[in-house]
């Protein structure tokens, strides 16, 4: 009895051995490139999940002169996409338009922000914004509905890269750069609790006892194994690492009202190498996924060009555990996002301008 005790024990702890339990956070990566729009090229790619089941797609094309906000259309699960909408066009000499980011809000309608920003012929910004539209058609046609935040230059006071995401209680948040000096930037925050009409005052999400550029931010809600829930945002900065880039992050136990203290989620392996651009997302089967753009892997140290897209996932842990570091895109890979499926998949899909907005799709095991 003892010894078949000991042996089926024995052959229990083997089998975990040989056949680790699956716990979604080994990530595999398809070898399909899905571009974001047909006819290819667009920057700032990134994926928006609307209740009729559609994903849009959105990024910046560049075209005649023009700098073109544009939005295309999945129906199914972000795996081939058709031109949809176009949210604003600019003309790219005098009015810099980039870092478009779409969230649909509590009813219904569709806000787009985006930098929006005027300059001279020399290049010389003049004029700093982060502006909303709005759309009533799930994407399709945008109007102007309010400014979320802007300023006239003055030294450098630059706002950048807008992450807009919805509340539990229903307020829209738009998280964005905001540049105190050239090696001085912060997270800041705004909230609107009229679907993008109005605005508050902004709060500080990260930088404010720091000095470094800390920038693009992205959040994400998870729920800790003990039933906690978190918002976890995520940003670069060149913080203690000047003038290179490092992706940290900070955490809120009270969905953005509040954030606590930073902490390192990737520093690049090699010397003077940069990992910036971080996005984040949770998966349906509670994976965190983290990604960033970095030049690790080259010595040709040409950031942000050189720089491939990567990935690293934790459990939904308070602290997350970064791990399991996997490449998505290679080089040269600029703005990453991340999208994840509401399918119950569990799968993510990864988004880089890689010659053009293109997309893979990401499964967990
Ligand atoms: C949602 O709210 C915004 C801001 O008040 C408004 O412009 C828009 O028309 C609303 N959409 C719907 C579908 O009611």
């Amino acid at each position: 009895m003892k010894l078949l005790f000991l042996l089926s024990t024995l052959s229990v702890s083997l089998a975990s051995v040989l056949y680790p339990r699956a716990n979604n956070l080994v990530p595999t990566v398809s070898s399909t490139d899905t571009l974001l729009t047909p006819g290819g090229g667009g920057t700032y790619p990134r994926l928006a999940h609307l209740a009729d089941g559609s994903v849009l797609g959105s990024f910046t094309a560049f075209s005649g002169g023009k700098n073109i906000l544009t939005v295309t259309r999945s129906t199914d699960g972000a795996r081939t996409f058709t031109p949809w909408g176009i949210v604003a066009t600019g003309t790219s000499n005098i009015n810099d338009l980039d870092n478009l980011q779409l969230v649909q809000l509590p009813n219904g309608s569709i806000l787009a922000t985006f930098r929006n920003h005027d300059k001279t012929t020399a290049n010389v910004y003049t004029f700093y914004r982060i502006t909303a539209c709005i759309s009533h058609d799930n994407g399709q046609t945008w109007a102007f509905i309010s400014q979320v935040d802007q300023r006239a230059a003055s030294g450098v006071n630059g706002l950048w890269e807008p992450f807009g995401r919805i509340s539990v209680n229903g307020a829209v948040q738009v998280y964005y750069a905001a540049e105190n000096a050239q090696n001085d930037q912060d997270i800041l925050m705004r909230t609107s609790t009229d679907n993008g009409a109005t605005w508050s005052a902004e709060t500080t999400v990260a930088g404010a006892t720091t000095t470094g550029r800390d920038g693009m931010p992205a959040c994400t809600t998870f729920t800790t194994p003990a039933g906690a829930a978190r918002l976890l945002c995520v940003f670069e900065t060149t913080e203690g690492t000047a003038p290179l880039f490092t992706v940290k992050s900070v955490e809120s136990s009270d969905d953005g009202r509040t954030f606590g203290s930073r902490a390192q989620v990737f520093v690049p392996g090699g010397s003077q190498n940069n990992a910036g651009a971080p996005f984040v997302v949770t998966t349906t089967a509670g994976t965190l996924v983290v990604s960033f753009m970095t030049d690790e892997d080259t010595s040709a140290h040409t950031w942000a060009s050189g720089a491939s897209m990567k990935i690293l996932t934790s459990l939904s842990t308070d602290p997350p555990v970064w791990g399991q570091k996997t490449t998505v895109l290679g080089a040269s890979s600029f703005w990453p996002g991340l999208y994840s499926r509401v399918d119950g998949s569990g799968t993510v899909v990864g988004c880089a301008d890689l010659n053009g907005a293109q997309c893979r799709s990401i499964s967990f095991a």
